[in-house]
């Protein structure tokens, strides 16, 4: 069970690997007595095997009472707390509430667009801060609130809004007790780009009709697998690893290949996790994501004449959930027939093997992971992997992979500027 991991043995040596071993074995004791011991921001590392159950049960009444009440559900957060549940949206929407996003750009025609995708239909917010000040998420929300209270009247429109925040502070946290609104906590030990597990993400993915038992189910399996010191038996710690060596050897740039358009949005917020994990102290791996085959045709010139400073990341799904094959044409103008009956699939598949062979020739090493398939519980499994590599990818690199100094900065110079 897990994820199957294969490399470029043409750029790194079996032993190289292998040399780490030790190291892994300390770094997993480290990382889990920490968790145990509540001494870093680790909440997330066992979460999926110690998740409330009564806590889930209200997520997913919660999500019953959006779909009765609402055709919209608008899902307002900015970076870990918007791109996980994107990325699950993305992936693995069901027919159910249509969800929108705002509060993730400070654009006006943007918000106006949100605003005229609501229209007439009914709607109901869903407002996301960890810290529960951040600028973009507060402004799109006062804008929908005011639309939502003018709708609806306040009493109505109090019980259409749900806040996820920090238990204690914060201004949304304020807001929300003085208001009323129906709130759910962003644990304290856990940080944004690592709470896709938690109420930040679930409620918007319930509320699109995502199972999301199955999501935790995922990860929980995915928990077992990677809770093994042993660096050969471990796929996760061989990508940390892997991602080390070849940082060592001038790969700066690491570039999350996707076979699938649906996973466009996990390579987003897995671009956010390590990215803002490792880009520390003048060091870490540039992440960058693109598309195949669509990104062949424009990204594939870089990628195999460009310079070579970069390494490919690709996601391959052993069985992705639709096909469909290629028609027998009498006339063979366009002379297909000779794929007829193939499918896409395999065809893609077919791209995916001469892109690599034809990139790894160019000087550009691969780090391929291949997952069953594009369900739920892949995609929790695939998110726990991600989380435990890039922590650890920290820990090698001598960095704290928990914290965004950078981000912070950010925040407190617009406020700033705008107060001045
Ligand atoms: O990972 C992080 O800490 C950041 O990307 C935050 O998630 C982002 O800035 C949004 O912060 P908040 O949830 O506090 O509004």
């Amino acid at each position: 069970k897990g994820i199957k991991i294969g490399y470029s043995e043409g750029y790194i040596q079996k032993e190289a690997l292998n040399s780490y071993a030790d190291k892994i074995d300390s770094i997993h004791r480290i990382l889990h007595s920490q968790a145990e011991y509540g001494k870093m921001p680790l909440g997330w590392l066992d979460l999926p095997i110690k998740y409330d159950e009564k806590e889930l049960e209200r997520i997913k009444s919660t999500a019953r009472k959006i779909k009765d009440s609402s055709q919209i559900f608008v899902s307002i957060g900015i970076g870990g707390s918007y791109l996980g549940s994107r990325a699950a949206v993305e992936l693995l929407s069901a027919d159910s509430t249509q969800i929108l996003f705002a509060g993730n750009n400070m654009s006006g025609a943007y918000l106006q667009s949100v605003i005229d995708a609501i229209g007439d239909k009914d709607f109901s917010l869903c407002v996301i801060s960890k810290s529960g000040t951040t600028l973009e998420t507060a402004l799109a929300f006062s804008v929908l609130k005011e639309l939502l209270e003018k709708r609806y009247g306040k009493e109505e429109a109090r019980t259409r809004i749900i806040a996820v925040t920090d238990r204690d502070e914060g201004s949304l946290r304020r807001m929300t007790e003085r208001e009323g609104y129906e709130s759910y906590e962003i644990p304290g030990n856990i940080g944004g780009r690592y709470s896709v597990l938690t109420p930040a993400a679930l409620i918007t993915m319930a509320a699109a009709g995502i199972d999301i038992d199955a999501i935790l189910k995922g990860a929980g399996e995915a928990y077992r697998v990677y809770d093994n010191p042993r660096l050969g038996e471990n796929a996760c710690y061989q990508y940390s690893v892997l991602r080390n060596l070849l940082y060592g050897m001038g790969k700066g740039i690491e570039v999350l290949i996707n076979y699938e358009p649906s996973m466009e949005y996990f390579g987003k917020w897995w671009q956010q996790l390590f990215g803002e994990s490792e880009g520390k102290a003048g060091k870490g791996i540039f992440p960058a994501t693109l598309q195949f085959t669509t990104d062949l045709h424009s990204m594939g010139q870089y990628l195999q004449e460009g310079s070579k400073n970069l390494f490919e990341t690709i996601i391959s799904v052993e069985n992705p959930p639709a096909d469909v094959s290629i028609p027998f044409c009498a006339d063979d103008l366009d002379g297909l027939n000779y794929l007829k009956g193939k499918t896409l699939g395999y065809i893609n598949k077919a791209a995916y093997e001469g892109a690599m062979k034809a990139h790894e020739e160019g000087g550009v090493p691969v780090i391929s992971l291949q997952i069953p398939s594009l369900d739920e519980h892949s995609f929790g499994h695939l998110v726990y992997f991600m989380q435990k590599a890039c922590a650890v990818s920290g820990y090698l690199s001598g960095i704290n992979p928990f914290d965004q100094p950078g981000v912070e900065m950010y925040k407190k110079n617009i406020y700033k500027l705008l107060d001045s």
